[in-house]
């Protein structure tokens, strides 16, 4: 894909296609344009569902392994074209080049995983039922059946992978997706679908729909769209779960990451190790991230020997053109969010925090920075501040640790530096989120584990397998009569 000002098209039932509007996307970096693209008009919208709701009973029951050569075509082309995409992130979202490329290399191995998914996934479980006289000669026969075509709604933060998240498990199971992507950073999406169109899906399979957000609402509300699976923000996710309650809605939202730095995490290397962890993914794509570091809580016995190196090594995060592959934070995705950023850390500055480094906002840039004493009541202290920004918490011992993690309406993913593997276990059975990384920070993410959130981070589950599972049900068939 080329980023000229001819608009791109998007993809409406697996072939390219113009509408009525286009969109102009803009870099961060510069608000140079990056590209235009064609938004599709209502009707070519119901258009996509048509398709997709015509051709679902016939992708469910296809082969498997058409599902699985398609993502692997895709997988390798991503691979192939690797160099081309991260570029394309880093020009549309601004993330800086390093990072892009990251996110590329997790795309690929999600339609890896996928495809290996997909040729694994038959759900066939059988049950002999003769444990009760009533079940004596009769056999349950389980398979998983698509509730029905997916809408997939996209942030900007990870333009590629989180469309992945979402584009990837439908077609593993056999069901069509309407992927709307956010009105930020369209084009790597609509790049996903240039190689998607290189496959032998079936016609409706897949649609990507550039749609303003004011068009989300009708499309959630579809009764032909039974599932839903949003990334995003809590308010917006959380509106979109009480609209349709009785849909399939899985939500990815926010969170404030907690790194825990125990006492038994004390050398000179453990130190040096947990400051620059932290420092970089407080930080890492501008802190636009739900499981960026946004506070580093710390055992009083190793506070005054972190903290030091902590602002050191944030301060050393070199900052500037995210084409640089020196870069390490680059701007935020424009200058609105950065402003309000800046206006979050200045609230808790006026409240009593102490700024040790960084908050200073320059056009979509903040300087990353660093906070003690973050009143509990101001927005930093409580809400995803998705910025670089970190606020950092001395506490007595390990409970207090857990209970000022524990204390905040979102729960996501956590990191403990400790080598105590009782503190490991202590800390997964009391942490309340989706997952607990030991011996780094909150900030790591394998694509095929399980991830997602409790609290206000969100419901159900991504991570390619996890995906299939909430995309399906099962259904179960009971044989009579038979010689078991
Ligand atoms: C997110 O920000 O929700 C996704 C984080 C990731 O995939 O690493």
């Amino acid at each position: 894909m080329t980023t000229t000002t001819s608009p791109h098209p998007f993809w409406l039932a697996g072939g390219p296609a113009t509408g009525g509007e286009t969109l102009t996307v803009t870099s961060p970096r510069d608000g140079s344009v990056v590209g235009e693209v064609s938004v599709p008009t209502a009707e070519q919208v119901e258009a996509a569902i048509e398709a997709a709701v015509r051709v679902a009973p016939a992708f469910a029951a296809g082969p498997a392994h058409v599902r699985a050569a398609a993502l692997d075509h895709v997988g390798a082309r991503i691979e192939e074209r690797a160099e081309e995409i991260a570029r394309l992130i880093s020009a549309e979202n601004g993330k800086p080049i390093t990072w892009a490329r990251g996110e590329v290399g997790r795309c690929r191995s999600v339609f890896r995983w996928a495809s290996d998914e997909a040729r694994r996934f038959n759900g066939g479980t059988a049950q002999r039922l003769d444990s009760d006289p009533g079940g004596t000669g009769r056999l349950a026969l389980t398979r998983r059946v698509p509730y029905g075509p997916v809408l997939g709604i996209a942030p900007f933060n990870f333009p590629l992978n989180l469309c992945a998240h979402k584009v990837a498990p439908a077609i593993a199971v056999g069901t069509p997706i309407l992927l709307k992507p956010a009105p930020a950073t369209p084009l790597s999406a609509l790049l996903l679908g240039e190689l998607l169109a290189e496959t032998d899906l079936p016609e409706g399979a897949w649609s990507v729909l550039p749609v303003p957000n004011e068009a989300m609402p009708e499309l959630v509300r579809d009764e032909r769209l039974p599932i839903i699976s949003f990334t995003g923000s809590a308010a917006v996710g959380w509106s979109i779960l009480d609209s349709v309650p009785r849909k399939r809605v899985t939500l990815e939202l926010g969170g404030n990451g907690a790194a825990i730095v125990l006492a038994d995490w004390s050398t000179e290397e453990d130190l040096e190790w947990a400051a620059r962890r932290i420092a970089t993914f407080s930080n890492y794509q501008g802190g636009q991230s739900c499981i960026s570091v946004q506070r580093a809580i710390v055992h009083e016995s190793v506070y005054d020997r972190l903290l030091p190196r902590l602002v050191a090594a944030v301060e050393e995060l070199p900052t500037g053109d995210p084409m640089d592959p020196a870069t390490q934070v680059g701007p935020l995705i424009d200058e609105n969010a950065a402003r309000r950023v800046e206006s979050w850390v200045r609230e808790a500055v006026d409240g009593g925090a102490k700024l040790l480094t960084g908050g200073t906002q320059d056009g979509a840039t903040v300087a990353p920075a660093v906070l003690e004493n973050v009143p509990a009541d101001s927005r930093l202290g409580c809400e995803e501040v998705f910025g670089p920004v970190m606020s950092v918490t001395r506490v007595r011992d390990e409970q207090e640790a857990f209970a000022v993690a524990n204390d905040s309406k979102y729960g996501l993913q956590a990191g403990v530096f400790t080598h105590d593997v009782q503190a490991a276990f202590r800390a997964h059975r009391a942490l309340e989120v989706g997952g607990v990384v030991i011996g780094d920070v909150p900030s790591y993410r394998a694509d095929q584990m399980p991830y997602g959130g409790v609290k206000e981070s969100g419901v159900g589950r991504e991570g390619v397998r996890f995906a299939m599972e909430d995309y399906t049900y099962e259904r179960v068939m009971v044989l009579t009569g038979l010689e078991l």
